[in-house]
């Protein structure tokens, strides 16, 4: 069977890819299958959003969709920018975001946060797959690590002692967010 991601984000699709590969027999993007599809994530969760992309998503194809939905929540931030991190200086700009970010913790010593993901597996018959991550650990001052995406290079992950941009993808996919909600879910499918 083949799966469909409800991404064009190489990042994801590679960790994707590296923990269901073996469940499925071709895994492919959204630009891959030729579809475009981009929904407004107004959700109040992460598992909210995960499900808005992959309802969107499976009206187009007939094969299974899988859709993610991450953020960053700080706690000296009440858990923002949490469902907003994407938008959180406004746009999907990376860059603009972890500077924002930085920004709005200058003088705060309470550098604790988490990533939390949520992932829902649709089936063309309405089967409905979903699981749930989360990584502990801390925002920087600056940046550190050259690999990943998004906040990596401003989080040190407490388990590995080094933040996810420093670390290879093995590294990150054993303690992630993302890992562990794919992790979660691939026992599931395991069960079923
Ligand atoms: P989305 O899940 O693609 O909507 O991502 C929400 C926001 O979190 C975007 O700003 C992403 O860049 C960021 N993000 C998603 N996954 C990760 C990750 O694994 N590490 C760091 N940032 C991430």
């Amino acid at each position: 069977m083949k799966l469909l991601i409800a991404s064009n984000n190489q990042h994801k699709i590679d960790e994707i890819k590296q923990i269901l590969g073996n469940k499925f027999e071709q895994i492919l993007s959204l630009s891959e299958a030729g579809i475009v599809c981009d929904p407004e994530e107004n959700g109040k969760t992460f598992l909210d959003n995960a499900l808005i992309k992959v309802r969107a998503v499976a009206k187009l194809t007939d094969m299974p969709v899988l859709g993610d939905d991450t953020g960053l929540c700080v706690d000296a931030l009440n858990g923002a920018p949490g469902v907003h991190s994407a938008r959180f200086a406004g746009d999907h700009d990376n860059a603009k975001n972890r500077a924002k970010l930085l920004y709005e913790l200058q003088d705060e010593t309470n550098r604790k946060a988490h990533f939390s993901t949520a992932v829902a597996l649709l089936y063309p018959d309405g089967r409905l797959v979903t699981a749930e991550g989360r990584a502990d650990g801390e925002i920087l001052h600056t940046e550190v690590g050259a690999n990943g995406f998004g906040y990596d290079s401003l989080f040190y992950c407490n388990e590995i002692g080094k933040t996810f941009a420093e670390a290879t993808a093995e590294e990150k996919n054993a303690v992630s967010h993302r890992g562990r909600a794919l992790q979660n879910l691939a026992n599931k499918l395991e069960m079923m």
